[in-house]
């Protein structure tokens, strides 16, 4: 019964909201510090965008936004790897507590010539063009009366320039007309979000100059990777597409020091998977500094989790069924090569005992 449920749903979305004595009435729910405690938990390094993402929240909460707009519109700028898409996911995630909560369109996966009918619908009379058919998800990107949908437009340089033109009217009056003439998507109640990587190779090089150059002073200052990308999206883009934009962020990358955070919130995620399998993994001072040195930074977190994948995870799968009755194991190095052994029982002189 599908139907009557979403019936009674809608129902309780339109009550009025409990009144909190000492709360100003909102027909928001959400709370913005809790939303952000989620993210905080798990980007790193880039706290001056969750900070902005926070005071965004607090104004959708207080409910004084343009009505005939998108509620927000910002553009997340950075190399790759650093935790643009990670940010709206989680986002989307945190605050309808569900993980399939985003509307997304990968600029880059669409194939080129069909940008703009898979997104704004094909002309009517095409093959396949059922009425207004679209790769939007409308229910996601609507949200509901109690929650603001997100809609993320993953790396937007990609896109046509007709696919941009949708768009900025999108920006404009928070609504976009599907081909078929019939249907209107509405993003009166969405925060837009746009992903780029714009100017991030040439910002990168120069990081990398400066880190090895005299001016290695430079590479600490946020201006030196700002700057760059900043240029790069005032030439790429036409300035009435920029000035729709409410926000512009640009992203850090991450820089080495951040390396035992990531590293650090990787393994805790692991730790729950295996935790469900009823291991648990320590390690040895040594082969955690030696894991970590090897993760090269240029590619963001996705180098740490894909060397967790290859060359630490195939180790304990092959520890675990070597020996089937032990829970706990630790990494250590011998001779410079990562090893995973089971930890047999515990030695009161330094809490760990293992076989070799
Ligand atoms: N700053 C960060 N803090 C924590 N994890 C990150 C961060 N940046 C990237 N990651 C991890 O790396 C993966 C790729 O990040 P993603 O957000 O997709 O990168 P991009 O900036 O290219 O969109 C994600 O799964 C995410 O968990
Ligand atoms: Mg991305």
């Amino acid at each position: 019964m599908p139907f009557i449920n979403e019936r009674l749903m809608e129902q309780a979305e339109s009550r009025p909201p409990p009144v909190t004595p000492g709360a100003r009435a909102s027909r928001f729910q959400f709370e913005p510090d809790q939303v952000m405690a989620r993210l905080s938990a798990r980007i790193v390094g880039q706290d001056p965008v969750l900070a902005d993402l926070e005071a965004m929240l607090t104004r959708i909460k207080a409910d004084i936004s343009d009505p005939e707009r998108p509620l927000a519109v910002h553009l997340f700028v950075g190399p790759t790897g650093v935790g643009k898409t990670e940010t709206v996911r989680l986002l989307a995630e945190a605050l309808h507590g569900r993980a399939d909560a985003l509307c997304r369109v990968d600029m880059n996966t669409l194939a080129q010539e069909h940008y703009a009918a898979a997104l704004i619908g094909a002309p009517p009379g095409y093959v396949g063009s059922k009425e207004g058919h679209t790769l939007l998800d409308e229910e996601r990107l609507r949200g509901t009366f109690r929650k603001p949908g997100v809609v993320l437009f993953d790396e937007i340089e990609k896109a046509d320039v007709r696919v941009i033109r949708a768009l900025m009217n999108v920006l404009d009056h928070g609504r976009l007309a599907l081909s078929a003439g019939t249907r209107e998507l509405d993003f009166r109640n969405s925060l837009i979000f746009m992903t780029s990587n714009l100017g991030a190779r040439e910002a990168q090089t120069r990081l990398a100059r400066y880190r090895r150059g005299w001016r290695r002073w430079l590479a600490l200052r946020p201006t030196a990777t700002e700057r760059i990308p900043e240029q790069a999206v005032r030439e790429y883009f036409d300035p009435e597409f920029i000035n729709r934009i409410d926000r512009i962020h640009y992203f850090q990358p991450l820089d080495p020091q951040r390396a035992d955070g990531l590293l650090e919130m990787e393994l805790d995620r692991l730790a729950d998977r295996l935790q469900r399998r009823d291991v648990s993994l320590s390690w040895q001072p040594a082969a955690r500094s030696r894991f970590r040195a090897g993760q090269d930074i240029r590619y963001g977190a996705r180098d740490l989790r894909r060397r967790l994948r290859n060359e630490l995870e195939p180790k304990v799968a092959a520890a675990m069924f070597s020996h089937p009755d032990i829970h706990r194991f630790l990494v250590r190095t011998t001779g410079g090569t990562l090893e995973v052994v089971p930890v047999m029982e515990t030695d009161p002189r330094d809490g760990l005992r293992h076989t070799t």
